[in-house]
């Protein structure tokens, strides 16, 4: 198959977002832009198309897809039942970072949500995600474009790596601004829980709705007879070819570790003003007390970090709070939870 890239320039042309459109109306498999990471995208109504896009990731069957709509509106044919408090984080954070799951209509097919009642929805804000979503005329199912287990894509380039012949287009639209999936949250449990933290923080969505559980998996390792909140908690996630390695500590200790590998095969993130320090190659995380930055990095770092083929990375352990709860989630896959103290 040969993969279509378009340009952000091209999509100016009507005539261009008209043929995305049919392309997904028409079962085809389509990468696009949004704010937290690049989706591959298809038709949410048709198993067919469905399916193709696991086929694309090489993702496993019983892990479900995202919903993406447009419209507020769009989301009743899609849910048995829309909560009050569904709606509350909707109008305070739609189209915004944030998925909700809640239970399923028919009208959801059976490879979406993979077997399960319940379905996880969300309203994109990038501007070319609407226009897309718009242009389709359908809800569009999408994980991130990555091969499965691999960092997220938040550049074209990055799906380009993965995606190439695999699937029909992939769609341009710059650097992803939050640089990490959305927060998912179900109501579908007794109450709501937090089961993937994003761009939207815990404190903002209990700020919205009262009480809100963080899942154990969020910071935990999986047990082995524990059964997941959520099926994506037992797979491999975001680890690239490197060994990663968190270092909790003082900059001194995490130098002298560092000096201790081979500088050639072993990398490190750390934060601005750091970088002196060591004799590896490193990477800047940002400034230390900006999660929202460290989200943007990561999975960039991440696949850069790969592409010069290092083989360790030791990543200087960032903040947990507000968003970098997002990055300590995804940097505890990534290192296989794989956390020392120097
Ligand atoms: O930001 C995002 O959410 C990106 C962009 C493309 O929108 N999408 C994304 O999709 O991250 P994916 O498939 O990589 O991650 C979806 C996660 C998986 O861990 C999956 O198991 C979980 O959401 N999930 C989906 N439907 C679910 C459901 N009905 N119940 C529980 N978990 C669900
Ligand atoms: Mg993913």
């Amino acid at each position: 198959m040969i993969t279509e890239f378009i340009k952000t320039e091209d999509l100016s042309r009507e005539e261009t977002l008209v043929r995305i459109g049919e392309t997904l109306r028409n079962d085809g498999i389509v990468a696009i832009p949004t704010e937290t990471v690049y989706g591959l995208a298809a038709n949410a109504l048709s198993d067919e198309a469905v399916k193709k896009i696991f086929t694309a990731k090489g993702r496993p069957q019983d892990n479900p897809l995202i919903v993406h709509i447009g419209e507020l509106d769009e989301l009743y044919p899609l849910v048995s039942e829309v909560p009050e408090k569904a709606l509350m984080l909707a109008q305070k954070f739609w189209p915004g970072p944030l998925t909700i799951i809640l239970k399923k209509s028919d009208a959801v097919c059976e490879s979406v949500s993979a077997g399960l009642d319940t379905v996880a929805v969300r309203m994109p804000s990038h501007p070319v995600a609407r226009a897309i979503i718009k242009a389709s005329g359908v809800p569009l199912a999408a994980p991130s474009a990555n091969v499965s287990g691999k960092p997220s894509p938040t550049t074209a380039e990055h799906v380009l790596h993965d995606m190439n012949g695999r699937i029909d287009m992939i769609v341009d639209g710059g650097e992803s601004a939050v640089g990490v999936e959305s927060t998912v949250i179900t109501l579908c449990t007794e109450k709501p829980r937090l089961l993937r933290p994003g761009g939207i923080t815990l404190e903002q969505l209990r700020s919205v709705i009262g009480e809100v559980e963080l899942d154990n998996a969020v910071f935990n390792e999986l047990q082995k007879n524990e059964k997941p909140s959520s099926p994506g908690m037992k797979y491999k996630h975001y680890s690239p070819d490197a060994d990663v390695l968190i270092v909790r500590g003082d900059l001194s200790g995490l130098v002298k570790l560092a000096e201790s590998c081979d500088k050639d095969r072993t990398a490190v993130f750390c934060f601005d003003g750091e970088e002196a320090s060591f004799p590896n190659k490193t990477y800047s995380l940002g400034d230390r007390n900006d999660p929202v930055e460290h989200a943007h990095r990561i999975f960039d770092l991440l696949r850069k970090a790969d592409e010069e083929n290092f083989t360790k990375i030791l990543v200087h352990c960032p903040p947990k709070d507000g968003v970098g709860m997002a990055v300590m989630n995804r940097l505890l896959r990534a290192a296989a939870f794989n956390v020392i103290e120097v």
